[in-house]
């Protein structure tokens, strides 16, 4: 019997947003299991705690029995290594996602051979990313449509709205 297909969708996730959810709810689809890693950036604090922010991815991806959250340290393919993972799946929103993108896919198949699939953004979610998703609600405007509802709402007391 083939090996079950164990995939990886690694990002920072500050906050999920709708675009990641739905590239997690695509790669559920085409994969036997998908985990959701957030890297952990010593250099970088971000705006929610690496423990929030895998609670949050829980919680929104509750319904997708197939994924599981986890977050990781130092190299991306070491994680895939260590847990058996053969596949990292990115969404691509636009061109300059893919200028950015392609040399880690060939980076990281240099090191280990591990296999990038990249998956077109859903044309409705392109323009939606985490910075400028915190931008806006620090602005005064509303989150609602590009972040799922749980995610709202921490975001807009984060930034005290
Ligand atoms: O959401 P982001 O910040 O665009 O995600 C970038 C991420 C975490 C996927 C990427 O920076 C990464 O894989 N970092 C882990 C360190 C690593 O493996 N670096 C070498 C890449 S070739």
């Amino acid at each position: 019997m083939a090996e079950p297909t164990r995939v990886v969708c690694p990002g920072s996730f500050d906050p999920m947003t709708n675009g990641h959810l739905d590239i997690v709810e695509r790669a559920a689809r085409l994969f036997d299991e998908v985990v959701v890693a957030v890297l952990v950036n010593e250099k970088k604090q971000g705006l929610f705690p690496i423990p929030e922010r895998l609670e949050l991815i829980a919680e929104v991806t509750s319904h997708l029995p197939n994924v599981k959250v986890d977050s990781f340290h130092g190299l991306l393919v070491d994680y895939c290594t260590d847990h058996g993972i053969t596949g990292i799946v990115k969404g691509l929103r636009a061109a300059s996602d893919f200028d950015y993108e392609l040399p880690m896919a060939h980076m990281n198949d240099h090191m280990t051979k591990v296999d990038t699939v990249f998956l077109a953004t859903s044309p409705g979610l392109s323009f939606v990313s985490s910075s400028l998703v915190k931008e806006i609600v620090k602005g005064g405007a509303d989150a609602s449509g590009l972040v799922p509802d749980a995610v709202r709402t921490r975001l807009n007391a984060a930034l005290g709205r």
